[in-house]
């Protein structure tokens, strides 16, 4: 039997470059070798996007993007979070053996509560558990994800062994970060510091949406020093970011040209920039195009997430039947 993928994306923008790389870049290929489930978590957005009408455009316009690289609906089980009722009846049970000093120390949670103080809700405090649920709703093996998710898939793992030891019962396997490489990947954002990322700043993250003007602008814009001095110095953070971006998006020569140019301090970063700007919409402009003209045809999408509704939840039914068994809940 295939084992089982399942991986998600928060429906609070559109897709970039970090969340492709990151993530979504072997999906295509996963939908073949693996039982696939894909999904945009919409349930997850309301933590810090509760904004109806966005709501809408920003699902229409992933699940376009996610049509646009190749998923296939037929082949994967690609579904919207909010459409599947077992999960959130599944977080409501895991709720029951999450800790809050746990949640309360997980570096997301953290972050948003130095960010916006006291205006934090349950939502952002248990986002973990819902991220558990939406995994082990399908029993999952393996979960596509960035580095920045790495916690998360540890909290998932904690509460599978806490349920199967306290309910005697192996009930879910132990869920795994996967990537077909041997690393998680962080891809960097254009501002100099972390990581690409939606909330991260205006000029931080390349959308796979944004026409090719508004990319240039931002890659044109990203942060840089006034050049080497010395030949074969080390890269600066910020200039390291625009080469790491390259890697994902220009030839082998391209990047060695400009590694070369670089280390013999003959580099312009006007040059490395208009390159990488150039790269960067020769890759995303297919999956642009394809997804604009696939957002414009609702009927057909309506039609995917009904499809993609059914299939996940004729497994996820399986799940809540075996946890209801599991607990007790069976009368
Ligand atoms: P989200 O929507 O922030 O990101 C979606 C996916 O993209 C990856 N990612 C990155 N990878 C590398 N470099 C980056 N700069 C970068 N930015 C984002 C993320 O690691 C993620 O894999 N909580 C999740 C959504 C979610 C989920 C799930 C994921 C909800 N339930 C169940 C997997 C399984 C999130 O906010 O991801």
């Amino acid at each position: 039997m295939k084992e089982t993928v399942l991986s998600g994306m928060r429906s609070t923008g559109k897709l970039h470059l970090g969340n492709y790389f990151g993530a979504a870049v072997n999906y295509v290929k996963m939908q073949h070798e693996y039982d696939c489930y894909f999904f945009i978590a919409d349930y997850h957005s309301l933590t810090t996007h509760p904004n109806p009408t966005e709501l809408k455009h920003h699902v229409r316009e992933m699940l376009a993007t996610y049509l646009a690289v190749g998923l296939d609906p037929e082949v994967c089980t690609l579904y919207v979070q909010s459409d599947i009722p077992e999960i959130p009846e599944l977080y409501l049970l895991l709720n029951m053996i999450a800790y809050k000093g746990e949640l309360e120390k997980t570096a997301s949670f953290k972050d948003k509560v130095r960010k916006a103080g006291q205006t934090i809700n349950a939502g952002l405090l248990t986002y973990p558990v819902l991220m558990a649920a939406d995994i082990i709703i399908h029993r999952a093996h393996k979960v596509p994800v960035g580095k920045d998710q790495e916690q998360h898939l540890e909290m998932t793992r904690n509460y599978v062994n806490r349920f199967n030891r306290l309910y005697e019962k192996e009930v879910f396997p132990e869920p795994v970060a996967f990537n077909f490489g041997d690393q998680l990947v962080k891809v960097p954002g254009l501002d100099g510091g972390g990581k690409m990322g939606k909330s991260e700043g205006e000029g931080n993250a390349v959308f796979l949406l944004d026409d090719e003007k508004i990319n240039s602008k931002k890659i044109m814009r990203a942060k840089t020093d006034s050049g080497p001095t010395e030949p074969n110095s080390e890269k600066p953070v910020e200039i390291q970011n625009l080469f790491d971006i390259m890697q994902l998006v220009s030839t082998e020569e391209t990047i060695t040209t400009f590694n070369n140019a670089y280390n013999d301090c003959s580099i312009r970063y006007g040059d490395l920039k208009k390159q990488l700007a150039a790269d960067v919409e020769q890759f995303i402009a297919p999956i642009r195009d394809k997804a604009k003209s696939i957002y414009d045809n609702e009927t057909y999408l309506k039609e995917v997430m009904q499809h993609g509704a059914e299939k996940a939840r004729i497994n996820a039914r399986i799940t809540m039947d075996m946890v209801r068994d599991a607990i007790g809940i069976n009368y």
